[in-house]
């Protein structure tokens, strides 16, 4: 396979923003992000895709240095020491606490989904005995998603979703993000339920991101396996 070149305009500026974006781990503490291209950035993040369509996330956004300084101890991904800079939740302009929802609102049973369906998604109510009739099944024979960490991973993969859209986004501004998943799970969902208000039994972390502007250039140049090793054909 032949190294991917860009034919148009609009592919060459998408992979110059792959190329562009890299995990920085410090940014210019002194850069904000304006406020419309965050809202773009999080807009992003709302609209992306779900399983079922049932966005079974929350998307946090801490920007008091007081309430950041409360996720230092336990984001060892974030904190600077594995990198050796003032790292991420000291530095960003912007700092993204994915939260997932638990099997409390996202078992088959919940009270929570045909309100959801009903209010949100404005289904009429036979469709939302079908669609949950699918969905229970989904959940108990498809996908084994049979008890609260089972149900509670699979939201957080949704997560995944919007944060990656988002840090393209970011990108695409010319905005520097890093996706973060060095922490202590517990002691953050701690900290959340009694700094942040939280409730564990409906939200529990998943992943978060920092966005703002590189304050150094990467350190290494981005290497990935070739597209033969990463992509196979049949
Ligand atoms: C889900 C996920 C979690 C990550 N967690 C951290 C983290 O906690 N701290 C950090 O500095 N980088 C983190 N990274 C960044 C990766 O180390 C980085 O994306 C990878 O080494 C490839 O480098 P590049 O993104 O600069 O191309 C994470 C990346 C992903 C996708």
């Amino acid at each position: 396979m032949k190294d991917v070149t860009p034919q148009t305009a609009l592919q060459a500026q998408i992979l110059d923003a792959y190329a562009f974006r890299h995990a920085a781990k410090v940014f210019d503490p002194g850069r904000k992000i304006p406020e419309d291209e965050f809202n773009t950035i999080l807009e992003t993040g709302r609209l992306s895709p779900t399983s079922f369509g049932l966005e079974p996330w929350q998307m946090l956004v801490v920007q008091s240095p007081e309430k950041r300084a409360l996720l230092e101890p336990m984001s060892w991904g974030a904190n600077g020491i594995v990198s050796g800079t003032e790292g991420q939740l000291k530095t960003a302009s912007h700092f993204v606490i994915f939260l997932s929802h638990t099997s409390a609102t996202m078992a088959a049973d919940s009270a929570y989904l045909p309100k959801f369906l009903r209010e949100v998604k404005g289904f009429p109510e036979e469709n939302i005995t079908g669609l949950l009739g699918a969905y229970a099944q989904f959940q108990a024979e498809h996908f084994d998603l049979t008890d609260d960490r089972k149900i509670t991973d699979w939201a957080r993969h949704q997560s995944y979703i919007a944060l990656g859209n988002m840090m393209t986004t970011a990108a695409l501004m010319g905005i520097d993000s890093c996706p973060i998943e060095g922490f202590e799970m517990d002691a953050l969902s701690a900290v959340l339920e009694a700094e942040f208000d939280v409730d564990p039994t409906l939200l529990k972390p998943a992943v978060m991101a920092a966005f703002g502007y590189r304050a150094s250039p990467p350190r290494h140049p981005q290497s990935r396996r070739s597209m033969d090793e990463a992509v196979r054909w049949v």
